[in-house]
């Protein structure tokens, strides 16, 4: 059974007169050990389509199943209870609560989750080379250090899936390196990753690329 399944996913925005159509029968399946890069040029709807998988945008049309449970035109808080249980997710911004440090943001999502990750919240902050911000505010933070906060974040439920939009965005080359690594290690064991990105080095390690445009799959 594919681990996250999207039918013909439709979503529009409307700012005044004008209609974008952000997606535009996008349908997608994830499975398990697959990393699945999603590239394409600015405001073509990775994103959008990043926020319809996760639960954190409903979209127009379409649905979105996860593992056996259908996401779509749900109570928020049996959508939320789903993705704290299987979802990592990591978003272009804004993805850590901005009160609470590093280390309080990561156990957080872990509790939330009911589930720890194996060796505790400390390595999955160790294997990014954060541990000595583990009491920093993400005000605190530089741009690349809040992007490995984010997937610290992202990783501390032992979710099945990660989502993350542009996870290399701010990292330096060694970040990135790590970031990578980490992320093929996951997949290998099993888990599968969506990442929307511009960065060549990551949709290189990626299983499957998929090129979007204006809201739809080139290929399709
Ligand atoms: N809340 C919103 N209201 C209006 N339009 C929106 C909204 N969110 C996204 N859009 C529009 O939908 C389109 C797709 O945006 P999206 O953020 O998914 O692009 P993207 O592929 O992630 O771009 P980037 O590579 O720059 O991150 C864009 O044209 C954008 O302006
Ligand atoms: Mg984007």
């Amino acid at each position: 059974m594919s681990l996250l399944v999207a039918q013909e996913l439709y979503r529009f925005f409307h700012v005044g007169d004008e209609e974008v159509k952000a997606l535009h029968g996008v349908s997608l399946a994830v499975e398990a050990g697959e990393m699945i890069a999603l590239v394409g040029p600015s405001g073509s709807g990775k994103t959008t389509l990043l926020m319809c998988l996760a639960g954190l945008d409903e979209p127009d049309g379409g649905t979105v199943r996860l593992l056996d449970a259908v996401m779509t035109r749900r109570p928020e808080i049996e959508k939320t209870r789903l993705r704290s249980k299987h979802l990592g997710v990591m978003r272009q911004k804004d993805n850590l609560f901005s009160h609470l440090t590093v280390i309080e943001n990561v156990s957080l999502a872990q509790s939330l989750s009911g589930r720890a990750v194996a060796g505790g919240m400390l390595s999955v902050l160790g294997r990014i080379g954060m541990i000595n911000r583990a009491s920093f505010l993400p005000a605190q933070l530089s741009g690349g250090e809040r992007a490995r906060a984010s997937l610290a974040v992202a990783m501390a439920s032992a979710p099945r899936i990660l989502l993350l939009d542009e996870p290399t965005g701010e990292v330096d080359l060694n970040t990135e390196e790590a970031i990578l690594a980490i992320l093929t290690e996951f997949r290998k064991h099993g888990g599968a990753v969506v990442v929307a990105t511009h960065n060549l080095a990551v949709a290189r390690i990626a299983t499957v690329t998929l090129t979007m445009k204006d809201g739809k799959f080139l290929n399709d």
